[in-house]
C-alpha cells in the first residue's frame, strides 16, 4: 500500500489566539523562522507524502494559498463552508482522496523527537488497516481528547473502542488521540453516517469507532514532545522547543543566561 496524500483540516478560527488570528490564518503562525504549516509540509514529505490538501475556509483561503504555492509539495485547496467539525473537514475532502489511503495531520498538534508520521505509513503500510498516534497524558488530562481502549503491547494498540472528549471520570484509558492519522478507504462508509456527536459537530472519532469495533483500527503510542500550537502559552514553549532544534543547544544556554540576568 503506497501512502502519498495527505489531509490537512485548516479551517478553524483559532479562537484561543484571537488576538492573533483575527489578522492571520492560525497555521501561518510564525514557529522559530517559518509559518508552522511548513513544519507539518516537512514532516509529510519526510514521510513520503506527494500530495497534500488543506482544507480551508473562504475567509482564510487567500493567506494561505499566498503562503503554500512555493511549497515543495503538490497543494489542492478545498473549501469546508461551514464549521461542522473534523469528521466534516474530511468528508470535504472524500473524492480527492478517491480510493487511496491517506493521512490527516492536524496542524496545530506537533509531536518532536519521533518520526512519528513515517512510523504510521509503515504501519499501515504493512498490515493494511489504519492506525493513529497515541499519547500518554495524565487521566485528569484526557477530557480534552479522543481517548482509546485498547491493550498495549510494546507500544501499539490494537484499539477496541475510542471516545471523543469522555467527561471526566469516564475516560477508558489515559490514551489521547494525537493528530497523525493514516487511514483506508474503510473509513468513508462509516463517517457517511455519523451524526453529530461531541459539540454538536461531526467528530472523525466517531467514525474511527467502528472501525475500532471491527478491528481494524490500530494506534503507535508516542513519547515524543506534543505541542498545541492553539494556545499561546503552549505556543510559545513550542518556539523554544523548535529553536533549540534550529539554532542548537547552545542558543538556550545563552537565553537562560539572559533570563537569569534580566531577573536580578
Ligand atoms: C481533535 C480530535 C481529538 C484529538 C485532538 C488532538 O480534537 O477530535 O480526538 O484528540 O484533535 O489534538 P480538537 O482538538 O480539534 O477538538
Amino acid at each position: 500500500m503506497h501512502i502519498k496524500k495527505a489531509v490537512v483540516p485548516a479551517a478553524g478560527r483559532g479562537t484561543r489566539l484571537e488576538r492573533i488570528t483575527l489578522v492571520n490564518a492560525k497555521e501561518l503562525i510564525p514557529l522559530v523562522d517559518r509559518p508552522a504549516i511548513d513544519w507539518i509540509v516537512k514532516e509529510a514529505t519526510s514521510a513520503g507524502i506527494e500530495e497534500l490538501c488543506i482544507v480551508t475556509s473562504v475567509n482564510k483561503l487567500a493567506a494561505l494559498y499566498a503562503h503554500t504555492e512555493d511549497l515543495p509539495i503538490q497543494v489542492t485547496y478545498l473549501i469546508q463552508s461551514k464549521p461542522r467539525g473534523l469528521g466534516h473537514a474530511v468528508q470535504v475532502a472524500r473524492d480527492w482522496c478517491g480510493d487511496d489511503p491517506f493521512a490527516l495531520l492536524l496542524p496545530d498538534d506537533l509531536v518532536m523527537g519521533d518520526p512519528i508520521l513515517t512510523r504510521l505509513v509503515a504501519h499501515v503500510s504493512a498490515t493494511g488497516n489504519s492506525a493513529l498516534a497515541l499519547t500518554e497524558v495524565p487521566q485528569t488530562k484526557a477530557f480534552m481528547y479522543g481517548v482509546a481502549a485498547g491493550e498495549n503491547i510494546d507500544g501499539v494498540v490494537q484499539i477496541s473502542d475510542l471516545v471523543e472528549k469522555p467527561p471526566s471520570g469516564t475516560e477508558p484509558s489515559n490514551l489521547s488521540v494525537t493528530g497523525r492519522y493514516v487511514l483506508t478507504p474503510d473509513i468513508w462508509p462509516l463517517l457517511e453516517k455519523v451524526e453529530p456527536g461531541a459539540g454538536g459537530e461531526i467528530q472523525i472519532t466517531d467514525a474511527l469507532r467502528g472501525l475500532a469495533h471491527e478491528g481494524k483500527l490500530a494506534g503507535l503510542v508516542t513519547q515524543g514532545m506534543r505541542h498545541d500550537l492553539g494556545s499561546a502559552e503552549s505556543w510559545l514553549k513550542a518556539n523554544i522547543a523548535y529553536g533549540v532544534e534550529v539554532y542548537g543547544i547552545d542558543w538556550l544556554d545563552d537565553f537562560h543566561a539572559l533570563i537569569n540576568k534580566s531577573s536580578q
